[in-house]
C-alpha cells in the first residue's frame, strides 16, 4: 500500500456556501496498491471522506466508456491508469524526481485535506492545469472531461458535444436493395478495414482532447467522424458517396480537422480517430472527386504539393494555389476562387500581423525565404522516403491495404495507432 494524493477538481452546483459557489479545488489523501486505478482511488474518497464527490462508472474495466476524466492534464480513462504510474507522471511533469506518493504511516491522522484557494485554476510551468507552485510533488490532478458542460464535480454533460453529434453522423448500417433472407455475410477480410473504429466505445476522452473543438464547438469532432468511417468503410453499406457528400459539405465537418493528434494520444482503445478522418478525407477528395464547401481538399493537396516543392511552407502561394490549381486554374480563375480568394484576406492579414505569414516582400510569390543550411534539401528528402513507404502505411492511412497488410499484425489496432502516429 502506498499514500497518494488526488486533487479535484469540484463543481457543486446544489452547494449554498460561499467557497463552494463556482469551480474550486480540494485535495484528498488516499493508501492504495500502485497497481490500483486513480478510479478506486476517487471511488475509496467518496466512501472514506466525502459521499457528494460525483463521479462516473460502471464496468471499472475499460469496457463501458464511462469514466472518462483527465488526469494530470491528459483526457484518459480513470479505471484504466493505474494510480502509482499517475502520481509518477505528476512528479515528472513537476519537474521533480520526488517519489511516487508518500509511506502510508505518513498520512495525516485527517487524511482529507482542503487545498483552500477556491475557484483558482492555476497552471504550473509543466503546463498541467491545477497544479500550484506548493503542490507536493506527485500530486495527481484530476479534473472533468474538456470541451463539454459539467454537472457536477466529475461528471460532464456528454449530450450536446458527444451524442448529439454521434447521432449526427447515422451511426447505423443503410445496406442497398432489398435484403437477404438471413444475415448480410461478408468476407472477415472486407471487415479488416473498420476494425479499428469499431473498438470505439464511446467514452468521449477524444471529443474532451481535441482542439479543433476548442476553436469551433460545432465541429462534428473525432469520436463522431470515426464512427462515420466505420460504416463508409463497411462493405454492407449502400450510402457511401452521400455519407461522404455530407461529411466534406459541412462546414464543420472533416475538414475542421487540424492533424494535432491529440485524440490519438487520448484513445483508450486505440481507435487513432484522426486516422479515420484523414481516410474519410481520401476517399472524398480522391476517389469520390467530391470538392468540399471550405475548399479543404484542394487546400491540403496545395499544402502537400507547396512543401514538397520547396522544402518548407512558402505562405504567399498556398492561398492561390488552394483555390486556383495548376498554371490553368490562375490564368482562368473560376468566380469561386475569385471569391474565395477575396474571403480569405481578413485571414492573410491577421495572418501578416501576427508573423504567421512572413514579411510583405517576401509573400511575393518566388521571393521566399531560404531556411539556413540543407535544411529544405533534408524536408524534400523526408518526402521522398514518405512516398517510398506509402505502401506499408497504405491500411490505416489511406484505407488502401496491399496484401501483406492484412496480416494480423497490421490488423492489431494499438500497434497500427503507433504506426500511424510517427507516419
Ligand atoms: S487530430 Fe483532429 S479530430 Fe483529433 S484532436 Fe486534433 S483536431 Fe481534433
Ligand atoms: S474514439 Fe477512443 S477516445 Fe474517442 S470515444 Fe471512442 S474510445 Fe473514446
Ligand atoms: S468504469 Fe467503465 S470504462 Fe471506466
Amino acid at each position: 500500500m502506498a499514500a497518494y494524493t488526488l486533487k479535484v477538481r469540484r463543481y457543486q452546483p446544489e452547494a449554498t456556501e460561499d467557497e463552494k459557489r463556482g469551480a474550486y479545488w480540494e485535495s484528498f489523501d488516499v493508501e492504495l496498491d500502485p497497481t490500483l486505478s486513480v478510479l478506486d482511488g476517487l471511488l475509496q474518497t467518496r466512501d472514506d471522506h466525502d459521499g457528494t464527490l460525483a463521479v462516473r462508472c460502471s464496468c471499472r474495466a475499460a469496457i463501458c466508456g464511462s469514466c472518462g476524466v483527465k488526469i494530470n492534464g491528459q483526457s484518459t480513462l480513470a479505471c484504466k491508469t493505474q494510480i502509482g504510474e499517475a502520481a509518477a507522471e505528476a512528479a515528472r511533469l513537476s519537474g521533480s524526481s520526488g517519489e511516487r506518493g508518500r509511506n502510508a504511516q505518513d498520512i495525516p491522522s485527517s487524511s482529507t485535506q482542503r487545498s483552500g484557494g477556491t475557484g483558482r485554476e492555476a497552471e504550473d510551468p509543466s503546463g498541467v492545469i491545477g497544479r500550484e507552485a506548493e503542490d507536493p510533488s506527485g500530486v495527481i490532478v484530476v479534473e472533468p472531461m474538456g470541451n463539454m458542460p459539467v454537472i457536477k464535480d466529475l461528471v460532464t454533460d456528454m449530450e450536446s458535444t458527444h451524442w448529439e453529434k454521434f447521432r449526427r453522423v447515422t451511426p447505423w448500417l443503410l445496406p442497398a436493395g432489398p435484403p437477404p433472407e438471413r444475415e448480410y455475410i461478408v468476407p472477415a477480410e472486407s471487415m479488416v478495414d473498420v476494425t479499428q473504429s469499431v473498438a470505439c466505445i464511446q467514452c468521449g476522452a477524444c471529443v474532451s482532447s481535441c482542439l479543433s473543438m476548442e476553436a469551433d464547438p460545432e465541429f462534428i469532432g473525432p469520436a463522431a467522424l470515426a464512427k462515420a468511417y466505420r460504416f463508409v468503410g463497411d462493405p454492407r453499406d449502400g450510402q457511401t458517396t452521400e455519407r461522404l457528400f455530407d461529411l466534406a459539405n459541412d462546414p464543420h465537418g472533416m475538414y475542421d480537422c487540424t492533424h494535432c493528434f491529440s485524440c490519438i494520444d487520448a484513445c483508450p482503445k486505440g481507435v487513432a480517430p484522426m486516422n479515420q478522418i484523414m481516410r474519410l478525407r481520401r476517399l472524398a477528395g480522391d476517389e469520390h472527386e467530391i470538392r468540399d464547401v471550405n475548399n479543404g481538399h484542394n487546400h491540403e493537396m496545395a499544402f502537400v504539393k507547396n512543401i514538397e516543392k520547396k522544402g518548407t511552407l512558402d505562405e504567399s502561394l498556398l492561398l492561390q494555389e488552394s483555390y486556383a490549381p495548376g498554371v490553368k486554374g490562375k490564368l482562368m480563375p473560376r468566380v469561386a476562387a475569385i471569391k474565395g480568394l477575396l474571403q480569405s484576406l481578413p485571414t492573410a492579414v491577421r495572418g501578416i500581423r501576427t508573423g504567421k505569414m512572413r514579411s510583405v516582400p517576401k509573400l511575393i510569390p518566388g521571393v521566399h525565404h531560404k531556411l539556413p543550411g540543407d535544411a529544405q534539401g533534408h524536408v524534400k528528402e523526408i518526402y521522398e522516403r514518405a512516398e517510398e513507404s506509402r505502401i506499408q502505411l497504405n491500411l490505416y492511412i489511406i484505407g488502401e491495404g496491399g496484401e501483406e497488410d492484412t496480416s494480423a499484425e497490421a490488423v492489431e489496432p494499438e500497434s497500427v495507432s503507433e504506426e500511424s502516429a510517427t507516419a
